[in-house]
């Protein structure tokens, strides 16, 4: 097991824009798979890129049954995506506070489309063709402006609900957003 230490904002490594993956089904992808699954465990997170972890990759991990971090979130299935693609299945917006293991310890209210068609592969370069509502089309956009170098604070409009996670979600374990 090994949790690899997770870059924070300010960082010019999440700034960049991601290489895709060429090679699938090798043991170093599979290391990193692994590295990063072990990561967003130990954080209590609902997803992860690999460009948090330093690796420049369009590589995001995400799911869970239920999440410490988001205890009001659904159910969102255990996902390796990989080369994604992302097309809004309309134009409707829903407007929700999102926090990111790279921003510890703060919230903010980011609007991101509601439904959501997704397509990629997996780590055996298997196809992944889905379509997403509510928090996992939240999550999946979350993850895949991670391969962009985007932030949600970059995304932020009204900063009035931007705030520390201490102060707004007093319920929430202070530990879950160090
Ligand atoms: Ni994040």
């Amino acid at each position: 097991m090994t949790v690899r230490e997770i870059l924070k904002m300010g960082d010019p490594r999440l700034l960049r824009v991601a290489e895709p993956v060429r090679e699938f089904g090798t043991a170093e992808l599979d290391a990193l798979i692994a590295d990063m699954f072990d990561t967003m465990h130990a954080a209590n997170g609902a997803g992860l890129a690999a460009p948090q972890i330093g690796v420049n990759l369009q590589l995001v991990i995400y799911g869970f049954k239920d999440n410490q971090r988001y205890p009001e979130a659904p159910p969102v299935p255990e996902t390796v995506l990989i080369n994604p693609v992302l097309t809004p299945l309309s134009e409707e917006m829903d407007e929700q506070f999102e926090g990111c293991l790279s921003v510890p310890g703060l919230r903010g209210v980011v609007a991101r489309y509601t439904q959501l068609h997704y397509e990629g592969v997996d780590q055996h370069g298997e196809p992944i063709v889905r379509d997403a509502e509510g928090f996992h089309a939240r999550v999946v956009q979350h993850e895949v402006d991670h391969l962009l170098g985007i932030l949600y604070p970059m995304r932020i409009t009204d900063f009035s609900r931007f705030g520390y996670t201490s102060v707004m979600f007093p319920e929430l374990d202070p530990d879950d957003d160090e």
